[in-house]
């Protein structure tokens, strides 16, 4: 597997459409779903895996974030990825960096972006770099990191980056768990008690097909959540799916979005909860 570092190693030329996936490494089964669907649909597919700190706010976990390339390699290359662009941070913020893209609007002030400042800046200025430092023709994103998606859907947009944003869904453990690089931080005693916010997210799908309003949904899902108290929740919301406002009434496609934390890591999941 080709590992390139270098903005001057990246290939200008080669097989067309070019599919990009980027992460941040520790690759599993989410990762490797979105690099197989990019195979399966460009002549060539590059995977980024980047730690980028500027999504990192204070206290977070940058410098902790679980890492193994060699690992990471054989995965990629597995799955059908072609080359791997894994630059030092140096690289991408040289001395003297000075440029932030920031999504302004609603849909960055509420939800993660209220909880997490800065990290969307972090997450739109690294995904602009990584377009046009690899000219994809497609880049694949997870629904896990829901509103992550319609960020970077806006920005793309809004500055004619030229990329084609495909979503993939999101990826389960077989208890429902949402697969992500941070359920290692889990203890074991916890492992089994995070399903909590698929089960909150099923128990909202379930009122919405009973007949709910969006708030009573809601209220359905909050009671799952009490029944664990070692996991503190931040949100729990019925969401237009693209603006991510609040819905009072349903609409096809509203999706229902948790986040919360438990004492060693704090974990996000969300679900269509209503289409008729
Ligand atoms: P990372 O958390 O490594 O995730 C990389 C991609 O994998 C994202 O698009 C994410 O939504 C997707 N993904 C993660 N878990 C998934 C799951 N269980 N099912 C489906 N897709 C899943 O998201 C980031 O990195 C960064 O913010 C990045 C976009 C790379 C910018 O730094």
């Amino acid at each position: 597997m080709r590992i390139l570092r270098k903005p001057e190693d990246l290939p200008r030329t080669g097989p067309r459409p070019r599919g990009l996936v980027p992460t941040m490494g520790y690759l599993h089964e989410g990762h490797l779903e979105l690099i197989r669907r990019s195979a399966a649909e460009n002549a060539e597919t590059a995977v980024s895996i980047f730690v980028n700190p500027l999504q990192f706010g204070a206290g977070e976990d940058y410098e902790t974030y679980p890492r193994d390339l060699e690992r990471d390699a054989r995965l990629a290359e597995e799955a059908g990825a072609d080359w791997i662009f894994h630059p030092d941070p140096a690289t991408m913020y040289p001395p003297g960096f000075a440029t932030t893209v920031h999504v302004g609007g609603p849909l960055t002030e509420r939800w993660e972006g209220e909880r997490r400042p800065g990290h969307f800046d972090g997450v739109a200025t690294v995904v602009t770099k990584l377009f046009n430092l690899v000219r994809p023709d497609r880049a694949y994103f997870g629904e896990k990191d829901y509103q992550q998606l319609q960020v970077v859907r806006r920005f793309t947009a809004d500055l004619d980056l030229g990329v084609e944003i495909v979503p993939v869904p999101i990826v389960r453990e077989p208890d429902g768990l949402a697969r992500s690089s941070r359920n290692v931080y889990l203890t074991p005693e916890e492992r089994p008690k995070a399903t909590v916010l698929y089960r909150a997210l099923l128990a909202v799908r379930e009122a919405a097909a009973a007949g709910a309003s969006p708030r009573e949904a809601e209220r359905a899902g909050a009671r799952v959540l009490a029944e664990v108290p070692e996991f503190a929740p931040d949100y729990l919301a019925v969401v237009h799916p693209e603006t991510l406002e609040p819905l009072q009434e349903w609409v096809p496609g509203a999706r229902a979005i948790v986040a919360g934390r438990f004492p060693t890591v704090r974990l996000i999941d969300n679900m269509e909860v209503w289409n008729p």
